[in-house]
């Protein structure tokens, strides 16, 4: 069995073995297959992540607001953190969940769903997030997520024309920060799915 791995030259195989005592020596062999996601949903997802982080810097959008200072708000409607929990975390003891491919692109496809629905309805009128954001996440729907329904999103309205509240700046910052945080999940399961990690 040592041997069988050795061959099948992968090192974060063998280290995943290594580490992971409960882990299957004939579960290992792998499956060359293909996931879902291309690599080309890999650059969308990691230049919306970029766009986000660039987003929590532009003062314009927080003027009056520390968004340093604030909380983070997380989208609590998905499960998307334990649907796409890679199969390797079985090691840890209390994980319960095993990564679901569909589930975990569906949680995903509703997080963005909720955030696109968020984003567009801010007061935009510099186009801050319009330009940047709102187009990588609708970027990264269109081609990696195409069940969307588009007409859903056409729906929500336009960027809003008018500065926007404090109390408006003060909730865009938190959610923007747990979007991020969310992103960095995205960002994570979509690398493990076009790797096809998940198909082993
Ligand atoms: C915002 O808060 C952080 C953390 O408390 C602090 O380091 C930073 O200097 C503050 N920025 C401004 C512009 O006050
Ligand atoms: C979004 O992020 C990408 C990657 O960092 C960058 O090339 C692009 O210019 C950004 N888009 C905008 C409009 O800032």
């Amino acid at each position: 069995k040592a041997f069988l791995l050795l061959t099948d030259s992968t090192s974060a195989l063998l280290l995943l073995v290594l580490s992971c005592p409960l882990w299957h020596v004939s579960q290992s062999v792998p499956v060359m297959s293909k996931g879902p996601m291309s690599e080309s949903c890999v650059s969308y997802a990691w230049i919306l992540l970029q766009n986000i982080t660039d987003a929590l810097t532009q003062n314009n959008l927080f003027s009056g607001i520390n968004c340093t200072k604030q909380n983070v708000e997380l989208n609590m409607k998905t499960k998307t953190t334990s649907v796409c929990a890679p199969k390797e975390s079985k090691c840890s003891r209390n994980a319960e969940t095993e990564f679901n491919l569909e589930s975990c692109l569906t949680n995903i496809g509703e997080d963005l769903v909720h955030y696109y629905g968020f984003l567009a309805a801010q007061p935009d009128p510099d186009s801050l997030l319009g330009q940047t954001v709102l187009f990588s996440l609708r970027e990264l729907m269109e081609n990696c997520f195409p069940w969307i329904q588009l007409t859903d999103l056409a729906s929500v309205k336009a960027a809003i024309d008018r500065p926007s509240s404090y109390d408006e700046r003060l909730n865009l910052c938190k959610v923007l920060k747990g979007f991020q945080v969310r992103t960095i999940t995205i960002n994570r399961a979509i690398g493990y799915i076009s790797s096809g990690q998940h198909a082993k």
